[in-house]
């Protein structure tokens, strides 16, 4: 009989482990779950003070795994956490998963996209070393959901795992043009074909320089929220994610009796800014836990929100014409048809 614990506690015998930032994303407890691993099986190793994650601890839970008899299996070092915007130190932790004999999964689904450009691409120093990367084009690149993109180091690795050889839909095309053979579901959407023309609108500079302005866009919004006294910056934007923090009622009333501004202790943290330093964001040293997601706003910079018009909207064209007596939208749709 299916065991109904399966999705907590996984199958019997040794665990298998995996390993992921306290601030990665729930997919990975969640796929564990589903996967029969059991959500147990995931351990959240804390995150330094930027919200990446610690390579001592990754290491000390391994050997407290080994010592238990569990059996360690992979690490998912995440590229763009979902609300801080870190980048675990993907270098470092590849040289303990070839150490160690466990499987790298890099989560770049947000951040991956910095690889598109060459100022920005170090913060994923170490991904090519990875077993597996995924990303999504539908997060920062402004590609309408969804368009999802996973590469693996070995060719053949992805057949091998997911071909079942069904001839009675898999008869003429070679293997390399029918991604049937190589993926989960059977019947999906093009979904590369989003990419695919964005890419050829925009070409690999285009991405670049899109990138290069979101980033920039995220600094300029974090001066903002610096120069605003109403507003506490958390730290400086790792990418394109910005952090603050908006006084709460009871922060409310106390910024009232105070007068203005910031409360004492808060206006301490902000002060630097009077000297030109910069802003003392958090207290340094690793912290436990994950963020105070409660307290704090965080907004990303995203293509739509920026600079020139989304990669896939058609060129610019009057807006509205009239020939022959209709009216004739940008895209040539018949608004109003001819009068009697
Ligand atoms: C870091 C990270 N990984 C994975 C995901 C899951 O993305 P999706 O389900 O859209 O592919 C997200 C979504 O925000 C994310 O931020």
């Amino acid at each position: 009989m299916a065991d109904p614990n399966a999705r907590e506690r996984g199958p019997g015998g040794p665990r298998l482990v995996a390993y992921t930032s306290a601030e990665g994303h729930y997919s990975l407890q969640k796929n564990a779950g589903l996967a029969g691993l059991g959500r147990r099986s995931v351990r959240a190793i804390q995150v330094d003070e930027r919200g990446r994650m610690s390579v001592p601890a990754l290491l000390e839970a391994i050997e407290a795994d080994r010592r238990a008899r569990h059996r360690p299996f992979l690490v998912n070092a995440t590229a763009g956490t979902t609300v801080r915007g870190a980048f675990d130190p993907i270098a470092r932790i590849a040289a303990v998963s070839r150490g160690e004999g466990l499987w790298l999964h890099v989560d770049g689904a947000f951040g991956g996209t910095l690889l598109l450009s060459p100022e920005h691409r170090h913060r994923l120093a170490g991904c090519e070393r990875a077993d597996s990367f995924a990303w999504d084009p539908h997060k920062m690149m402004g590609i309408p959901l969804q368009s999802s993109v996973l590469l693996v180091s070995r060719p053949g690795l992805l057949s091998a795992c997911l071909d079942e050889n069904a001839e009675y839909l898999f008869q003429s095309d070679p293997d390399e043009l029918n991604p049937g053979r190589r993926s989960l579901q059977c019947g999906r959407p093009n979904d590369a074909l989003k990419l695919w023309a964005a890419w050829q609108r925009l070409g690999d500079r285009g991405w670049a320089e899109r990138v290069g302005r979101q980033v920039a866009l995220a600094r300029r919004a974090a001066r903002l929220v610096d120069a605003d006294p109403e507003l506490l910056l958390v730290e400086e934007p790792a990418s394109v994610n910005v952090c603050f923090e908006v006084p709460g009622a009871r922060q409310r009333r106390r910024l009232r009796e105070a007068g203005s501004g910031w409360a004492p202790e808060d206006r301490l943290r902000n002060s630097r800014r009077a000297t030109g330093d910069p802003p003392r964001l958090r207290e340094p040293g690793p912290r436990r836990g994950t963020f105070p997601r409660a307290r704090t706003a965080s907004t990303r910079v995203v293509l739509l929100t920026s600079g020139p018009r989304a990669p896939w909207a058609a060129p610019r064209q009057t807006p509205v014409r009239d020939l022959g007596g209709c009216r004739v939208g940008p895209r040539n749709q018949l608004l109003a048809p001819p009068g009697p």
